[in-house]
């Protein structure tokens, strides 16, 4: 079973308005057509969804935003809904990033929810699991994130992540410059697949699960070299258009 690798651009909470332009006009010369290999997908605060939505309307590029509200709509101020994820043309939404888990007090039941309100609104989710350095340190990491992914599939089934993705991105490789290891990560990514093919083994082949964590140029063929690596979900090296087109070219 092929996959076709998937490149996903996390931004985090960076951009403006003129550095997104820039951006998107020093990207989308190679974004266009058939230059890539891969599909490729740009994760903005949702400030600034419309304007990536707008600027890459002619192109295959997807548009994500980088969490969406438990709820449907109603008092919840701040909250930013599935529904209106979709209203503004948005493609598709991280959910369960480990920032959100540690910082916002994100749990797998509300991801689990989050998931359900994006796929039922058609925003495709990437799921994101992983473990934390004293988590990996006292083996816990596979029970650790095949519980974050059952949490979701007990939810919502398999389809919303067939038509999405997961992400393995392993806590203590965020945004440290230290990737797991393309051996590692690919040992983490084959029991994902295998959680997954727990509830339908042939969706569990069609299922992109990516990589995230101090991804860049040089390492990402090593990792996208691996059976179940499926692609990146990058932070650090997709703030500048080259560096997260240099890793689309390794796919
Ligand atoms: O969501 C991707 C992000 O968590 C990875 O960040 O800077 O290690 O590529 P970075």
């Amino acid at each position: 079973m092929t996959r076709k690798p998937f490149v996903v651009a996390n931004w985090k909470m960076n951009g403006s308005l003129k550095a997104n332009a820039d951006w998107i006009e020093t990207a989308l010369p190679q974004m266009s057509g058939t230059r890539l290999h891969c599909d490729v997908a740009v994760c903005a605060p949702s400030v600034y969804l419309s304007q990536l939505v707008k600027g890459f309307e002619h192109s295959a590029t997807l548009v994500g935003a980088q969490n969406c509200a438990q709820y449907t709509q109603g008092a919840y101020t701040g909250e930013v809904s599935a529904g209106m994820l979709a209203d503004i043309g948005c493609d598709l939404v991280i959910l369960g990033h480990s920032e959100r888990r540690t910082l916002f007090g994100e749990t797998d039941e509300t991801v689990a929810e989050k998931v359900k309100l994006a796929f039922d609104n058609g925003v495709m989710p990437i799921v994101c699991v992983g473990e934390t350095l004293q988590e990996r340190e006292a083996g816990q990491t596979i029970e650790v994130v095949s519980r974050q992914l059952r949490a979701v599939l007990n939810k919502v089934g398999i389809m919303p992540l067939v038509a999405g993705a997961v992400a393995y991105e392993p806590v203590w490789a965020i945004g440290t410059g230290k990737s797991a290891s393309a051996e590692d990560a690919q040992a983490v990514h084959q029991a994902l697949r295998a959680v997954l093919a727990e509830v339908d083994e042939e969706a569990s082949k069609r299922t992109r699960i990516l990589y995230g964590g101090s991804v860049k140029a040089k390492n990402a063929p090593e990792l996208f070299a691996q059976p179940d690596i499926d692609g990146a979900l990058v932070g650090g090296a997709s703030l500048k258009a080259e560096d997260f087109l240099a890793i689309c070219h390794c796919a």
